[in-house]
């Protein structure tokens, strides 16, 4: 049985930081964001908002969109780094928002957990419920997926500048309109790291930047051997003499931290993938430089990032190469609209990757590019520290689903807000009912209980 994704929705709250105030504010070169790390604007949550009410409104976007009520979903997993509780699970936060408008008791039937891995939880829960339809337990229901997060880190860190937030719902089935994952080749990476995590009672990240950047890479490029090997000895891709397995991927979706990331890390698999073929001889003597080699190449990755030599050699070496006709070819038609929304809102953790799909379909219909049966390649990270990397066909409906979608417009009205009221917003001194935005037809958090006995439990409303 097939299983994919039949249509996806978006939540992004409309408040924004703009990348130039920011830059000012800290005495940053405002090029170092814009151009540097691809940040135009960060999408910063309002007081009365948090991850499970982006979530529920994505879901509900998801729901009226498709007509679907909740005896048609089976299952409801949110995906999150930004979890709320140690123990109830961000789900049922969701569930409760949904049944004030669809009714008390009316998701009973609907199972589903909420997922930690980082970043990369969403993609383990998009499997996993992917094979409850492949093994006919869906009994044709929908399992509805959502990752939601707010990418928060301290005020003055080189993180700062890479924050954002916002929700993405995705609807699985065994028919879908949009996607169909290829089958038993989803391969996984994982090792005990540190790169980045956040301690209990902790709101922002310990961070390791340029570690876990290498890291990642390191991480996908292991689950993207194993995807290789899966792919050709079951025959889903056959490689002819001096072909890779990326000139087999139409497009490539990587997990984005934030929106250069993945340029740095397709460059990165391009050259692994690449090396030790026919074209690269005819790239190298184009850029006139060979690729560096660490003192140590079988070294840690705290050994490699303490080689400067090699580091600053390497990083010149990425830069030529990706300013070569042969990357920018791949670079434009692979990889380039998948990164747009990024740029527009920000880092997303467990949302990063799917609203880069969300992006590429976006921006490739509106090129006028025709993506029937082209496979998307997908290319996800989640720190502590695992990758896993997988695929799937477009199917001929997904023009119906796509034609619709617009991001300006589904984020709606954004609101610039300034330096000052970013960071008393970030460091929680305005409570949930100092919200800036009034807000309509959308679930938002009115309280949080503080008695001992009720201690942390919210109260949601919808707005009409
Ligand atoms: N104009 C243009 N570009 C500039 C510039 C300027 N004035 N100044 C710097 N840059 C470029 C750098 O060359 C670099 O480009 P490169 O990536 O191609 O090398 C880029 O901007 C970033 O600069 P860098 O000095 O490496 O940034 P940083 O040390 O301030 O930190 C991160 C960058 C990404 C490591 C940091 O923001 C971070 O840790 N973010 C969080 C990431 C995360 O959470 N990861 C874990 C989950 S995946």
């Amino acid at each position: 049985m097939a299983a994919g994704i039949d249509d996806i929705a978006i939540y992004i709250p409309r408040l924004f930081v703009d990348a130039r105030d920011f830059a000012k504010a800290r005495g940053m070169d405002p090029d170092k964001l814009q151009r540097g790390l691809g940040v135009s604007k960060m999408a910063i949550v309002d007081t009365n908002q948090d991850p499970a009410c982006m979530a529920a409104n994505a879901c509900l976007r998801l729901m009226e969109r498709n007509k679907i009520s909740p005896k048609d979903v089976g299952r409801l997993y949110v995906a999150t780094e930004s979890s709320l509780d140690e123990s109830k699970a961000m789900n049922s936060y969701v569930i409760g928002m949904l049944e004030q408008i669809y009714g008390d008791g009316s998701f009973e039937h609907c199972g589903g957990i909420e997922c930690k891995f980082a970043c990369v939880s969403g993609s383990y829960a998009l499997y996993d419920n992917s094979n409850w339809i492949r093994a006919g337990e869906a009994e044709g229901k929908y399992a509805i997926v959502v990752v939601s997060d707010i990418a928060k880190y301290d005020l003055g860190s080189s993180g700062e500048y890479t924050q954002g937030a916002g929700a993405v719902a995705m609807l699985l089935n065994d028919n879908p309109r949009i996607m169909t994952f290829d089958p038993k080749i989803t391969s996984t990476s994982i090792k005990n790291e540190y790169d980045f995590y956040r301690p209990f009672g902790k709101e922002t990240p310990i961070v390791h930047g340029q570690y876990s950047n290498l890291l990642y890479m390191i991480q996908i490029k292991k689950a993207l051997m194993t995807y290789k090997e899966k792919a050709l000895s079951s025959g889903l891709i056959k490689l002819n003499e001096g072909e890779t397995i990326l000139d087999y991927i139409d497009f490539v979706n990587m997990h984005l931290p934030y929106s250069n990331m993945g340029k740095k890390a397709l460059a990165y698999l391009l050259r692994h993938e690449w090396r030790n073929l026919p074209r690269w001889k005819k790239i190298i003597d184009k850029m006139g430089m060979q690729e560096p080699i660490p003192k140590d190449p079988r070294g840690t990755i705290e050994s490699v990032l303490a080689d400067e030599e090699f580091m600053q050699k390497d990083h010149q070496f990425t830069k030529i190469f990706t300013m070569t006709e042969e990357f920018q070819e791949i670079y434009d038609s692979k990889l380039a609209s998948s990164l747009i929304a990024s740029r527009m809102v920000g880092n997303l953790y467990t949302a990063s990757l799917y609203m880069g799909f969300r992006s590429c379909l976006e921006f490739e219909f509106q090129k006028g590019t025709d993506l029937e049966e082209k496979r998307f390649g997908f290319g996800s990270y989640g720190s502590g520290s695992s990758a896993m990397v997988f695929s799937g066909r477009i199917m001929p409906t997904y023009k119906e689903m796509v034609r619709d979608m617009n991001l300006e417009s589904e984020i709606g009205n954004r609101i610039k807000i300034s330096l000052e009221e970013y960071e008393e917003i970030h460091e929680n001194k305005r409570g949930p009912t100092e919200n800036i935005l009034d807000s309509k037809k959308e679930f938002v958090l009115v309280e949080i209980e503080n008695k001992p006995e009720m201690r942390g439990q919210r109260t949601y409303v919808f707005r009409e």
